[in-house]
Formats: C-alpha cells, sequence, structure tokens
C-alpha cells in the first residue's frame, strides 16, 4: 500500500475517481478470458491485439501481477512500484517463453535478488531489477541510452487489464501509442509529471489504446535504424487506461540506462 498511499498524497485535490484510477499499485488477480480465434484482431482492450508466438521473446510475466523485459537472460526489468524494496528475494516467478502463459512451453524462473531503484519514493525513478535464479533462453531487450530514439511510434505489450478495471490476461496482448512531449503530457498531469524521467505516450484526443493495470513493469520499445528493438519506455502509471487526454506515463530508460547497467553488474550471482 505504500505507493497507492503515496500517490494520495500527492493527488489529494484531484479526488477519489483519480486516485484509484492513477493508482501504481500492480494487478493482482488473473483470470483467463475465453480463448480467442486468432486471425481476428480485437479492438477491445486498450486497443490491443494479440501478439504472435517468437514476437516479443523478451517479454516476461511477473507472479506479483506485473510485466518485464529480459535485460539479460538471467535478469528482468520492471518497474520500481511492482516490488518491495531491495536485496535477496525468492518470492517472485517470472514466466517467458510464451504468450500463453498456460503454454506447456512457458517456461518459470524463481528470483533470487531484488535491486528497486535507489532513491525511489513513488515519484520518478520507477525502474527495479530481478535477477533469476537460472536464465531464460530467449532473445533481450536492448536499452536506449540516449534519447535518439524518445520519439516516433512506440509498440507497448503486456498481459494486463484489457480495460479499466477489466481481467488480466491469458494472452500477450500488444499495440502501437504515439510519443507525446513532455510540455503536452505536463498539461494532462501537471507536477505529477517528472519530465526528465518519464516519457509519455498514447493517441491524445481520441484515447482508446494503452496500457493499464497488470502491464506495469513492461517495456515501451521501438525500432533503432538498424531495424532491432529498443526499450525506451518502462510501463508505470496514468489516470484510469486509454482515456482521451491522458496518456500513459514510462519511465524514461535513456536516463536511467547507466544506472540500470551498473545495478545489472553489480547483482549477485
Ligand atoms: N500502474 C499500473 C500497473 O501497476 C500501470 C498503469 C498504466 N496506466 C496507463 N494508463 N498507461 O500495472
Amino acid at each position: 500500500m505504500r505507493t497507492y498511499l503515496k500517490h494520495i498524497k500527492r493527488a489529494t485535490a484531484a479526488g477519489a475517481v483519480i486516485l484509484a484510477a492513477a493508482s501504481l499499485q500492480p494487478a493482482s488477480a488473473f483470470a483467463a478470458p475465453a480463448p480467442q480465434p486468432t486471425g481476428s484482431p480485437q479492438t477491445r482492450v486498450v486497443g490491443g491485439t494479440r501478439a504472435a508466438q517468437g514476437e516479443f521473446p523478451f517479454m516476461v510475466r511477473l507472479s506479483m501481477g506485473c510485466g518485464g523485459a529480459l535485460y539479460t537472460k538471467d535478469v528482468v526489468l520492471t518497474a520500481a512500484h511492482c516490488v518491495d524494496g531491495s536485496g535477496p528475494n525468492t518470492s517472485v516467478t517470472a514466466t517467458g517463453g510464451a504468450v500463453d502463459l498456460q503454454d506447456s512451453k512457458a517456461v518459470t524462473v524463481k528470483s533470487t535478488e531484488i535491486l528497486q531503484a535507489p532513491g525511489y519514493n513513488g515519484k520518478g525513478k520507477d525502474w527495479a531489477l530481478i535477477k533469476l535464479a537460472k536464465p531464460i533462453d530467449q532473445p533481450t531487450l536492448k536499452i536506449a541510452e540516449n534519447d535518439t530514439f524518445n520519439n516516433g511510434d512506440f509498440q507497448i505489450a503486456g498481459w494486463g487489464a484489457d480495460k479499466e478495471g477489466g481481467a488480466q490476461q491469458r494472452y500477450l496482448l500488444k499495440a502501437t501509442v504515439p510519443f507525446v512531449d513532455d510540455a503536452t503530457c505536463q498539461q494532462a498531469y501537471g507536477s505529477s509529471l517528472t519530465p526528465g524521467e518519464e516519457i509519455c505516450a498514447g493517441k491524445l484526443t481520441t484515447g482508446g489504446v494503452d496500457t493499464c493495470q497488470g502491464d506495469s513493469g513492461g517495456p515501451m520499445f521501438r525500432k533503432d535504424d538498424a531495424g532491432a528493438w529498443l526499450q525506451v519506455g518502462i510501463v508505470s502509471w496514468g489516470e484510469g487506461c486509454a482515456r482521451p487526454g491522458k496518456p500513459g506515463v514510462y519511465t524514461e530508460v535513456s536516463t536511467f540506462a547507466a544506472d540500470i547497467k551498473k545495478a545489472a553488474a553489480g547483482l549477485g550471482g
């Protein structure tokens, strides 16, 4: 409840609906929807459609109800608000290698250690690393080391809710969202936004496409000039999901790239 209380504190004037809607808490329940036939893209969920098996092989689902990405084969990059602190920790299970969480080919591995971003207090700095007991043998996702690619259209993906208050998903969903600049995002969120540490994305005028509860910690990514996937964001927060005028807010990975690299090198194992 720590982050939730923090959020209440910083959104006092905003009203109870917003407080609940913009909570940083990860989702907890997992309810599988009925399997759907492939080949008929659904535009229900935050504008999402199903990802193909192997399309985003670095995606992992974390047992506390968050997403993450393989930074190395045995280190997951996720959100600080998805974890409780730093130190030895065997309580998290990461599931990788499958878009269907119930696929018999899905690989599950336990955590050994967690590193929450130093100085994290619920505003900005929303990143954390989870060391795994053994590697998940899938391609990893490079992180952006400068702001060159902090623009354009971004890919988002996750097993989180398909709409505000919606159920967690059995199958990985994906969508594309355009970059929203800091000034515009500040018009939506005022001082709740930490522009140097956060990057916004979403369909500002129409809404309809967004990450949502349970997607937290997952990557926002795009292609670099060589056509390789590059992580530019970490799902962090937003007011509700996919509301017009309320873009999704993501940890700005390039700001923390050096810290992440150093922290990953310092994990035990
Ligand atoms: N805080 C949420 C989580 O823990 C993610 C919310 C993202 N919201 C958004 N509108 N993009 O899963």
